[in-house]
């Protein structure tokens, strides 16, 4: 990669989503959210996000209803609007929910439901002509890891994961790094081991995007808890969170949130 200089003084608001995979019901949901919305009232620096199933929702977005500080997200999109493609969702059904976030590309999408970069390069394209704003993951294996591929992994996902992503929208992507050895596993990389792979995925994106580049938000994914977000949060590249299994915990979402807050809020001031 040629030597690229990345402006530090851009402030990145800290980005903070539960990603609830295939977990809770319609009638969950709403106790979930009730939970989550009463906790997260006062906080006004850090973008919040839940994303449930598809199926819950209709019910996340009524009990959420029109003003409120927590965004919806979906797990995963079709690219296209309509059609015959049993099983799938589209963007317009998605926003006619309220939501506003897309996760796309998450390992487990990767691993067992055969996204590829080229796949999650598409979707993203038609996302933002949907009007939602792509969480877009990569992350390396422990194989890959351990052979030494992480850099070169996570620049080749992120390289094809964006290769038609249009650059008037570049303020709405996000990107999760989330190494796969650290999803629910509860091996969670060092607050050092992550902010080295965010620094070379901040630096890729000023290379594609040029300045903008800089104000892409890269937040950090696996194993996140209330016990080591704080750490994580306080590296200079790492912008916030993707959590999984501790955002189905209204008390744990909270406590990442807040963790993310003080840190990045000061920062912005
Ligand atoms: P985890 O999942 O927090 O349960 O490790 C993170 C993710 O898969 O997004």
């Amino acid at each position: 990669m040629t030597k690229t200089k990345i402006k530090k003084s851009i402030p990145r608001r800290p980005f903070v989503a539960g990603n609830w995979k295939m977990h809770r019901t319609a009638s969950d949901t709403k106790i979930l959210i009730e939970d989550i919305v009463q906790r997260v009232q006062k906080v006004a620096t850090v973008d919040m996000v839940v994303c449930p199933p598809f199926t819950s929702l209709p019910a996340a977005a009524e009990t959420l209803g029109r003003h409120s500080i927590l965004a919806l997200g979906a797990q995963n999109m079709h690219q296209t609007k309509e059609g015959a493609y049993t099983g799938e969702i589209s963007g317009p059904m998605l926003r006619e929910l309220g939501v506003r976030y897309v996760i796309l590309g998450h390992s487990e999408r990767r691993q067992y439901f055969s996204e590829t970069d080229a796949s999650v390069a598409v979707k993203a394209e038609a996302a933002v002509g949907y009007h939602l704003r792509p969480i877009v993951c990569v992350g390396e294996t422990l194989a890959q890891r351990e052979a030494g591929e992480t850099n070169q992994v996570v620049e080749t996902q992120i390289r094809g994961s964006l290769a038609h992503f249009p650059a008037a929208h570049l303020d709405e992507l996000v990107i999760a790094y989330e190494p796969v050895w650290a999803i629910g596993t509860g091996k969670v990389a060092t607050p050092k081991q992550a902010n080295e792979v965010h620094h070379r995925i901040r630096k890729l994106l000023v290379t594609l995007f040029g300045e903008a580049g800089s104000s892409i938000r890269v937040i950090y994914g696996g194993s996140v808890k209330p016990d080591n977000a704080a750490e994580l949060m306080a590296e200079a590249d790492i912008d916030g969170a993707l959590v999984g299994g501790a955002s189905l915990d209204a008390r744990s979402f909270f406590d990442i949130i807040e963790a993310a807050r003080p840190v990045r809020a000061s920062e912005n001031d």
